[in-house]
């Protein structure tokens, strides 16, 4: 019998992370301040520590992950490398599809990866308190259960319809001693107008994002900071772990090369954790196809412009060059709620600029039936995020058996479900629908951001 889990022991655990800006082909483009010139690190020092903010701008290809991390990474890291065997029995696919099993770590989905070096980092620099978002939960309990560990208060700002989807998740972040409330709140200003203009929204990362940074930055004791928990390059940097402990796996389990690379995508961090690892390869002349993968009724990667954008609806944070909806856009009320941010990573946009990805939009039902047949057939329920990326692994699957393919295909696992049951019994009483963004509502939106400055397309060429 061939193995189900391929398990790294602890003394295997990457000791460093990969920063895919080293070996981009194209460079990245700075982020731009309100006059339209490259941000300098200290414009950043009022929300980010100076030690992030120095692996954010890093073009150094390795970059030390420090023993203290380890040592708490290690409560759930290495995580498994699993054969989707069943899966594949099932589909009757001749393709070998493995996962990364990300929803074993405590908060139940990839984010601690990141949640814990930032604390700590926030720590080493003499900050107490963070502020943050959280769209699905996932990210708000990840920080929440990295501040306690290692000692700094945490306030989370949750959209509110995942605040009213997923009650439980204020629950953990309050058992880890964090403290979680809705957004749009009356706390802050930019909530305050934002209820003014539109007292039924749903809320969006973008509303969230621009509560939490005001949060930090008005705190006059100057020990707060705020924390993000994807888009950025630091953040994607600590998820390289992912890729990096796959690829160990890989081997052990007698693959010499792997053919499909997916992750679903909201900001982009999960996805490249498990791809930049393996993005390197390709760069290097390896035939991967690798797909993140996004749903369309936020489709920034397939829909959404290269441009300069605002991260948040307050325009608080700086211009970022990436795919972007336009700062404003309120993504309709899908239950994948990680899924609903108007940018993608930077970094990742660059590289799909450059044709080294191949982005994908799914609907909400196919989806959910992949997250069905998923688990009744692997067992894990998973988060609606990750719904998008089975989704697409069987589709792939699925070609692999028309053209009568032995291809490897690797995604990543980004979370459990079990937060997230509101969705299935949604989906089980036929009360969900799928959500194809109108063509004139991106255009609205866009139309709001035209007036900003334009990147250069760098692309070299290759692919
Ligand atoms: C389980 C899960 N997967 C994926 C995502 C998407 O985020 P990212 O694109 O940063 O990985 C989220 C975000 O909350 C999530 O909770």
């Amino acid at each position: 019998m061939s193995d189900t889990k391929i398990i790294l022991e602890e003394k295997d655990m990457p000791r460093q992370w990969y920063n895919l800006a080293a070996d981009l082909p194209s460079p990245l483009l700075p982020p731009l301040g309100p006059d339209g010139k490259p941000v300098t690190p200290d414009m950043l020092a009022p929300v980010f520590p100076m030690n992030l903010i120095e692996q954010e701008v890093s073009t150094q290809r390795w970059i030390d992950i420090p023993e203290e991390i380890l040592e708490i990474l290690a409560l759930w890291r290495p995580s498994p490398l699993y054969r989707a065997k069943r899966l594949e029995k099932a589909l009757g696919t001749p393709a070998r599809i493995y996962y990364k099993n990300e929803g074993v770590s405590p908060a139940g989905s990839h984010k601690p990866n990141t949640a814990v070096p930032q604390a700590w980092y926030n720590k080493q620099f003499g900050i107490q308190r963070l502020t943050t978002e959280t769209g699905a939960g996932q990210w708000g309990s990840a920080l929440a259960f990295a501040c306690s560990l290692i000692g700094l208060k945490c306030k989370v700002f949750m959209v509110r319809i995942s605040f009213d989807q997923k009650p439980f998740r204020k629950l953990m972040m309050n058992t880890w001693g964090a403290q979680c409330v809705s957004s749009p709140s009356s706390e802050t200003q930019a909530g305050r107008a934002i209820q003014a203009k539109m007292p039924d929204t749903p809320g969006s990362l973008g509303i969230a994002i621009s509560e939490a940074i005001e949060a930090a930055v008005t705190d006059a004791t100057g020990k707060t900071r705020y924390s993000l928990g994807s888009v950025l390059n630091h953040v994607l940097l600590h998820q390289t772990i992912i890729g990096l402990e796959a690829k160990k796996q890989l081997a052990k389990a007698g693959e010499k090369k792997v053919d499909v690379i997916i992750g679903c995508a909201g900001g982009g961090s999960n996805f490249a954790g498990l791809a930049f690892p393996f993005v390197c390869d390709k760069i290097h002349g390896q035939d991967i196809s690798i797909i993140p993968v996004e749903p369309e009724g936020c489709p920034k990667m397939t829909r959404g412009p290269f441009c300069y954008d605002h991260g948040d609806v307050a325009q608080m944070t700086p211009l970022l060059a990436m795919h972007s909806l336009g700062h404003e856009f309120v993504p309709p009320p899908i239950h994948a709620g990680g899924l609903r941010y108007h940018g993608m990573a930077p970094l990742v946009s660059q590289a799909i600029v450059e044709g080294l990805l191949t982005p994908r939009a799914y609907p909400q039902l196919k989806c959910y039936d992949a997250a069905v047949l998923w688990a009744r057939t692997e067992g894990f329920i998973s988060a609606p995020e990750t719904a998008h990326a089975i989704a697409c692994t069987i589709d792939e699957a699925n070609k692999a058996k028309e053209e009568g393919k032995e291809k490897v295909i690797l995604f990543n696992w980004s979370g459990h479900g079990l937060m997230d049951l509101g969705g299935y019994d949604a989906f089980f009483r036929g009360k969900l629908t799928n959500f194809a963004l109108p063509q004139a509502d991106l255009e609205a939106s866009l139309e709001r951001i035209k007036h900003l400055p334009k990147p250069e397309i760098h692309r070299s060429g290759k692919w």
